[in-house]
């Protein structure tokens, strides 16, 4: 009497059709992970590129803010721009040039301040701090910058001229 190999247990709980399969050979397969590797580097690259970019400016009417002059190296202006409750600080800086942003923290919206000890914008809700010249941020909750006042200067005078995001 001979015996019928008979198959394991297993093969019957899941039983799969072996020859119906296809199989992926380990080239295909690591063809497919240098592929996926590859599309995840450029969306990244993509992402990385496109979240350094600033955001267009939005033009709004002139306003005349000052004449250059009138601020001196490590002054500020505060004005409102270009709504009359949205706040904003017109910086000058110790070499001569001009930056100007919206008061309002990206964060929780509080209104941030300039400190002239320490040279930087500052929330004081959750010590959010922001670069004077870029408004990008130093440290603190805020995931992104002050947006920015677009100046314009001509004639020694400075112009608020439009709005950016950071
Ligand atoms: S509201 Fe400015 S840091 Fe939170």
């Amino acid at each position: 009497m001979t015996h019928k190999k008979r198959d394991p247990h297993w093969k019957k709980d899941f039983s799969v059709d072996w020859d119906q399969t296809s199989y992926v050979t380990r080239r295909e397969f690591t063809r497919f992970l240098g592929l996926s590797s590859g599309a995840l580097a450029v969306g990244s690259t993509l992402l990385a590129v496109g979240g350094s970019l600033k955001k267009p400016v939005t033009s709004h009417p002139e306003q005349e803010l000052a004449a250059v002059d009138s601020i001196k190296p490590r002054g500020f202006l505060a004005f409102r721009y270009p709504a009359k409750d949205d706040h904003a600080l017109l910086l000058r800086h110790e070499d001569g040039s001009f930056s100007a942003f919206s008061q309002k923290c990206p964060h929780l919206g509080c209104h941030v301040f300039y400190a002239e000890h320490s040279g930087k914008l500052e929330c004081p809700c959750h010590e959010g701090f922001f670069d004077a010249k870029s408004g990008d941020v130093l440290a603190g909750p805020p995931q992104r910058g002050l947006d920015r006042i677009q100046l314009e200067i001509r004639d020694g005078k400075i112009y608020a001229v439009g709005v950016g995001e950071a």
